[in-house]
């Protein structure tokens, strides 16, 4: 067994029905799987949560388990191990990062908090622990206009990592918060002519677009939204049957399963040769891999016992707005 390259690297014996034995592995360590909806289809159905990051947030601080996997990314394991410091928190493979986490080193926010005085500093649940220990408090796509509104309409406030979300926020609210030049390379690369193509094939299909996405994608959304709040919309609106969805693929999944019967077409990337709607990161949870983090306990994610105590209370009080 080898954790070099980050996660386990072990032989898997020949034959082995690994959907049987990661759960008789779950049972017998009192684990439990969370899974965000980006990741692969047989990593949902596996998983005893499916959600967004604000409903895994939720999840995880309630749970009584002794293990817990997070199968999303790298920041999501850390969120979980910093909601619950006394639990075991694995994920199948460290490298999943998050490109828009890794555009907002500590470092250089702790420089640009320092240039900007007596603001409030409003970070996204998408970067590491250490920006979140210079947080105030964090949101996700799920509750950031919640969580802004919450505050006086004066308030001065840092918003980052992503430009998008926060010009969104920026555009809905009126408000001119200062905001971080982050964002997240699957959601900057959809096309907006691809979309405006498939509406011409597809009239009557309803546009569903992440937040994360640039403006001029947001224009034609007829909802924008975190893909919980996506999701919802596509199941409660019972006469719209097609939906181009501008968010990462992996969601489709879920989609299709709470609306059999309706349609769901993935919004094109701007290069029609690339997988850009797929986010890399996500996808580098595997069953295989799943498997051998379960059997092993390994790789563990690990935060700094002084993140922890600063990082905790941002996500808390998100958690209380919410
Ligand atoms: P949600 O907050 O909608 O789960 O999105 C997380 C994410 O990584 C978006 O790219
Ligand atoms: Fe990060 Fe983008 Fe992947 Fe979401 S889709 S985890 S923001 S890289």
């Amino acid at each position: 067994m080898n954790i070099d390259k980050g996660y386990v690297e072990a032989t898997i014996p020949e034959g082995i029905d690994l959907r049987a034995e990661i759960k008789r592995l779950k049972e017998e360590k009192n684990a439990v799987i969370l899974a965000h909806y980006y990741t692969v289809g047989e990593i949902q159905e596996l998983a005893d949560f499916v959600g967004d990051s604000l409903a895994l947030a939720q999840i995880a601080e309630k749970l009584d388990n002794d293990i817990i996997v997070m199968c999303g990314v790298h920041f999501m394991g850390e969120t979980v191990k910093i909601l619950c410091p006394e639990k075991k928190v694995l994920v199948p493979d460290l490298n999943a990062g998050c490109s828009l986490a890794d555009s907002c080193p500590a470092p250089e926010l702790k420089k640009f908090i320092a240039a900007h005085p007596g603001h409030t500093v409003i970070s996204y649940v998408n970067t590491s622990a250490a920006v979140k220990a210079l947080t105030d408090i964090v949101v996700t796509s799920g509750n950031a206009m919640k969580v802004v509104g919450s505050m006086p309409p004066d308030a001065k406030i840092i918003f980052g990592p992503d430009r998008n979300l926060g010009n969104y926020i920026n555009s809905e609210t009126g408000r001119e918060m200062v905001l971080w030049d982050g964002a997240c390379h699957v959601h900057e690369k959809f096309s907006l002519a691809g979309i405006l193509d498939l509406k011409k094939k597809h009239p009557g299909a309803k546009v569903l677009v992440h937040p994360e996405c640039p403006a001029a994608v947001r224009l034609v959304a007829d909802k924008v939204g975190s893909t919980a709040v996506l999701l919802k919309w596509a199941a409660e609106h019972e006469d719209a049957t097609e939906f181009i969805v501008a968010t990462e693929s992996g969601i489709l999944h879920e989609m299709r399963l709470k609306c059999p019967g309706k349609t769901f077409i993935p919004a094109p990337p701007d290069d029609a040769a690339c997988a850009c709607n797929e986010c890399s990161f996500m996808k580098l949870n595997t069953l295989s891999k799943l498997y051998l983090t379960l059997l092993h306990e390994l790789p563990e994610v690990t935060v700094d016992e002084n993140i922890i105590d600063r990082a905790r209370r941002p996500i808390e009080r998100m958690l209380e707005l919410s």
